[in-house]
């Protein structure tokens, strides 16, 4: 049987509301992975305290659905954040941010004891990089960010009519072979200008739901 991507996509879906508690908060991420696991959780008898949301996309989906909404500055901490990725490794590294989330995304990740990571199997790579880094920037700095990103050997790339839901521009950075992530991740992180590297090494994902043909695994 071979499936479509999207059906991976529901399959993982589906299989995250296994961890999912009554009467808890949660982190929920961006994307069309997370739309199939935001229909899943309306199917689902879950009975949610609420959600902690990484876009005002998947906000609008969660109301839909009755869920309540907090702000992550109304949480201590949360027991789990679920959301896809653009690409992951066998180490649970993900490059992030294809749908522009990537800022609010890391906040949620950092403040969750688990991040589950829901992926086709077409995401799980060797080696990141052929996927574009998206990186947030400043706009006033997005001429000298891509400077310095040439620098280090990238392509950088402005995103046409992209404006983030912090007001920021993304820089999509092309021709990168990641091979240290969380070294490039720190090297980003100190170019003034850039908010949020598209590039979660330093909190990575905890468990992996890949869709595959036949069946999700569930890697550790
Ligand atoms: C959004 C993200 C998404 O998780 C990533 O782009 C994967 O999206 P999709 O589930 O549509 O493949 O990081 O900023």
């Amino acid at each position: 049987m071979t499936l479509h991507q999207n059906e991976k996509k529901k399959l993982v879906a589906q299989s995250a509301l296994q961890y999912i508690q009554d009467e808890t908060i949660i982190g929920v991420g961006t994307g069309s992975t997370v739309n199939f696991f935001i229909e899943e959780l309306k199917k689902s008898n879950l009975r949610l305290k609420g959600a902690v949301s990484s876009s005002e996309e998947s906000t609008k989906r969660l109301k839909e659905i009755n869920i309540d909404i907090y702000e992550a500055n109304e949480v201590s901490k949360l027991d789990l954040y679920i959301d896809g990725a653009d690409e992951i490794n066998h180490n649970f590294e993900m490059i992030k941010g294809g749908g522009a989330a990537l800022t609010r995304e890391k906040i949620i990740a950092q403040i969750s004891d688990k991040f589950i990571c829901i992926a086709d199997e077409s995401k799980y790579v060797k080696t990141l990089g052929k996927f574009p880094l998206p990186i947030e920037v400043i706009p006033m700095a997005r001429s000298q960010v891509g400077r310095e990103i040439v620098k280090i050997g990238g392509d950088p790339v402005y995103r046409q009519n992209c404006i983030t839901d912090n007001g920021n521009i993304i820089l999509d950075v092309h021709n990168l072979m990641i091979n240290e992530p969380k070294n490039l991740e720190e090297q980003l992180n100190n170019i003034p200008g850039i908010v949020t590297v598209g590039l979660f090494a330093k909190r990575k994902a905890d468990i992996l739901l890949l869709g595959t043909s036949d069946c999700v695994k569930n890697i550790t």
